[in-house]
């Protein structure tokens, strides 16, 4: 072959791998609304930025006469391009062949890319689309999936990962998206679960679909497995964008500062009357997330998850911030087995990534009753205390309203190393409310009482002896456990300036091999 033809040849290779299982299978892949591989990994990268790596893979099984089908690639393109500037390393399964199944060299591809993340400190992103276990290669295929879960492991906590999942994700193909930080799913197409409905339906007789067992809407709300939920792939990949931009390239570095044209001493006077008197009424905790962060903008993570509690990302001064906030407006923020379960992930992964965390707290306490404690609130509400208590992160905390009883330690308090504690003069921080102290303290004094209205009486005067004495900031501040009681509507100036006294902050914990937090 003549040099010119060996170019010309080359340029008819990467045109064929560009085309994965060929034309056809590409067609149906877009009938189904589903990009190809390389299509989504145009859309999440700077534009020109993509350098494929390995298009030439083919696979060497032998079995059920698959030697005479190959493609160029083998059912993943994988490389490295950048987001905002910021290299990151990508996976993008291709369905057009062998429907995006597992081979031997796929995740030999795979691990390439995750080791050369890990290399290069930067950010690994995969988005599965796949049969699972390609099946004519057997264990070997099995030992290629372990072979990534082993990497996304070592890689946890070192460098970000996340997964978008735009169609199938079965079997144990689950748990390499599941041992990443982030998993985005699409409303459409998407789907996550260890066995599907048939094998649902033989092994217990339950008659269930696809979008019922591993929907997105079921994992973004009921199990939590998914952290966002995309109406389609365009919005799911701006979120994974959006979403790097508040997150560092990897554990020694920060997230980028951005400048900032909100003013730092920005007053919010809506804040001084957000909380109602009667402490039994709800307000919108996002309200005072969205007024005091720089301009206006919250990104939320597990939006529809465990609503009773808000975790998400915002900027103070520029600065990236973990925010997590009990929601009066859910349950009246009450901490539960899955609220604890989210809060404490976030707090790790902040704690992780080297995000400060704000918390605002208002919390009636852990929700009682038989369900939650067969569901092991007490496990899993150490979970948060734990991952609060070991954070070593600038943690700065806000006492809205209630910060009751155990709920009150586990929310950042002041001997869980919280660096600046404080709290609006409408907090109130007690071992409980005063209804329930009022009967546990006076209860057989009150059955004493015959006369309805002498009764009334007395509960009123009590409640109100208790409220005076503990529904109140200044009994935790005198004790110093409440560095200020601060202004509300001065709240986003106060937060800044505890943060930026923080930004020298060094704590190392003890040494240890791993710690061994309640799982
Ligand atoms: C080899 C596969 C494949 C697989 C799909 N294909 N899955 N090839 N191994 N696992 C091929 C099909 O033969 C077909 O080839 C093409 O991909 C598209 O598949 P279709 O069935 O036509 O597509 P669709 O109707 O959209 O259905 C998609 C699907 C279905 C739901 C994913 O293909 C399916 O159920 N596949 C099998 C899933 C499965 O049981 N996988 C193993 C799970 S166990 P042609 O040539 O016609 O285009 C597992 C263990 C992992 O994964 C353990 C890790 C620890």
């Amino acid at each position: 072959m003549e040099n010119v033809e060996k170019v010309k040849n080359l340029i008819d290779l990467r045109i064929k791998a560009k085309l994965g299982g060929g034309e056809k299978r590409i067609a149906s892949q877009h009938a189904k609304g589903k990009y190809t591989a390389h299509e989504r990994i145009h859309l999440l990268l700077d534009d020109g930025s993509f350098e494929e790596l390995d298009m030439f893979v083919t696979h060497r099984s032998t079995n059920f006469g698959i030697d005479k089908e190959k493609y160029l690639g083998d059912g993943v393109v994988t490389g490295h391009g950048t987001i905002d500037g910021r290299i990151v390393f990508v996976y993008a399964q291709d369905f057009t062949v062998f429907g995006g199944s597992l081979s031997e060299t796929m995740a030999l591809k795979i691990c390439k890319v995750m080791d050369m993340a890990m290399k290069m400190g930067a950010p690994v992103i995969g988005i599965n689309d796949s049969g699972g276990a390609r099946i004519q290669e057997g264990v070997n295929s099995l030992a290629g999936y372990a072979e990534i879960f082993e990497r996304n492991i070592l890689a946890s906590g070192v460098i970000p990962q996340i997964s978008a999942i735009f169609g199938p994700c079965a079997g144990g193909a689950v748990y390499s998206p599941a041992l990443t930080d982030f998993i985005i799913m699409t409303e459409k197409n998407s789907y996550m679960f260890v066995t599907g409905p048939k094998v649902v339906k033989s092994v217990t007789g339950e008659d269930i679909s696809t979008e019922d067992l591993g929907g997105a809407a079921v994992h973004a709300s009921k199990s939590g497995v998914a952290h966002f939920k995309a109406v389609d792939e365009e919005e799911g990949i701006l979120l994974i964008r959006k979403l790097l931009s508040y997150l560092p390239q990897n554990n020694l570095e920060d997230a980028p500062l951005l400048s900032c044209n909100d003013p730092v001493d920005r007053l919010e006077d809506s804040l001084n009357a957000i909380v109602p008197d009667n402490p039994n009424l709800p307000y919108d905790v996002k309200d005072v997330i969205h007024a005091i962060v720089d301009h206006d903008e919250f990104f939320e993570v597990h939006r529809h998850y465990a609503r009773n509690i808000v975790v998400g990302f915002a900027r103070f001064n520029g600065a990236s911030t973990g925010i997590i906030a009990n929601q009066p407006n859910f349950l009246a923020g009450v901490l539960d087995v899955d609220a604890s379960k989210k809060a404490a992930r976030f707090v790790r992964f902040c704690d992780a990534f080297n995000i400060p965390i704000l918390t605002l707290v208002d919390v009636p306490g852990f929700l009682p009753g038989s369900g939650q404690e067969y569901a092991g609130i007490i496990t899993n509400g150490a979970k948060l205390m734990y991952a609060y208590g070991e954070a070593t992160v600038p943690k700065v905390t806000v006492t809205l309203r209630k910060s009751y009883g155990g709920a009150h330690d586990v929310m950042s308090s002041k001997q869980l190393r919280g660096d600046f504690n404080y709290a609006w003069p409408t907090a109130e921080i007690a071992v409980m409310g005063a209804a329930g102290a009022i009967e546990v303290l006076e209860g057989k004094n009150i059955a004493a009482i015959a006369e309805q209205t002498e009764k009334a009486k007395y509960i009123a005067e009590k409640t109100d002896e208790y409220k005076e004495k503990f529904a109140n900031p200044y009994q935790a501040a005198a004790f110093g456990y409440i560095d200020d009681v601060i202004e509300p509507r001065n709240t986003r100036f106060r937060v800044i300036r505890a943060f930026q006294a923080l930004q020298s902050k060094k704590v190392v914990n003890p040494l240890k091999k791993h710690d061994n937090i309640p799982l």
